[in-house]
């Protein structure tokens, strides 16, 4: 009676053990069993990303909503700044695990990587120095316009056959349009807000685009992430604090 009893307990305590640890990998929404992952960004886009000068760390938009979903996914983030030409070739050779850097999804990217739903909506601008004329795509024919190397802003210069000039860093566009050496930049209207705010020489339009804009969570081909990200994206957008977010680095 009494080792039946004890029988008993043993087995309830293996048994609610078992529970416990079942569901707490049932949970764990890691599925590649990796605590930290490495998030590779471009940090030159501010608000999305930038090296906080006081610090020296990388801060923004994105390294915030990434650190907000790892949370809730129980996992931790290490962020490596690179430049945005460099980054899908990170994610392809394993040297990190998701890129934030305001990347669109675009379809030729998804050849290579696997995006996120767009959890932030955006559109191309041309920036110039104030009073210019150039503020369509056509009066654009002919001039020297700087693009960011790799990005959507170069692909549609090159679309619309513009004298386009390729620069690796989104500052350095700003620097050579604000010493000459370009005419005008195609830059995300977030981005041109910021610079014309802080440079009163510099003003932009809106150009329209001629492809969808906006930005995704690019991960390896494949990713089991994808899944457990877009449904804390989802819960995120559903309780207001993806826009609380969006308040704190695009509402300044
Ligand atoms: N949204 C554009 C693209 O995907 C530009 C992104 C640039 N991002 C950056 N961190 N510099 O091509």
């Amino acid at each position: 009676m009494k080792w039946k009893t004890l029988a008993k307990a043993g087995l309830a305590v293996a048994l609610s053990t078992a529970l416990l640890f079942g569901c707490s990998s049932k949970n764990n929404a890691d599925p590649n069993g990796q605590k930290t992952l490495t998030l590779a960004t471009s940090a030159d886009y501010k608000p999305y990303e930038y090296t906080d000068t006081a610090t020296g760390k990388v801060i923004g938009f994105d390294i915030d909503l990434a650190n907000m979903i790892a949370k809730e996914l129980k996992l931790k983030i290490e962020v490596k700044d690179m430049d945005f030409n460099g980054l899908i070739p990170a994610l392809q050779s394993k040297r990190a695990d998701l890129i934030m850097a305001g990347m669109t999804p675009t379809p030729e990217r998804k050849k290579s990587v696997d995006f996120s739903d767009i959890y932030y909506e955006s559109k191309n601008t041309i920036i110039t120095k104030k009073g210019s004329n150039l503020t369509t795509a056509k009066s654009l024919i002919g001039k020297k316009v700087g693009v960011q190397l790799g990005s959507i802003q170069e692909k549609e210069a090159q679309k619309l056959k513009l004298n386009a000039i390729s620069i690796n860093k989104v500052p350095e566009i700003i620097q050579e349009l604000k010493a000459g050496r370009i005419e005008a930049a195609i830059v995300e209207n977030t981005i041109a807000e910021g610079y014309t705010t802080n440079n009163p020489d510099l003003s932009f339009t809106d150009l329209p685009n001629s492809e969808p804009t906006g930005s995704a969570i690019a991960f390896p081909k494949g990713s089991g992430y994808v899944k457990n990200f877009n449904q804390v994206l989802k819960h995120l957008k559903e309780n207001g604090k993806l826009d609380e977010l969006i308040k704190k680095w695009f509402q300044k």
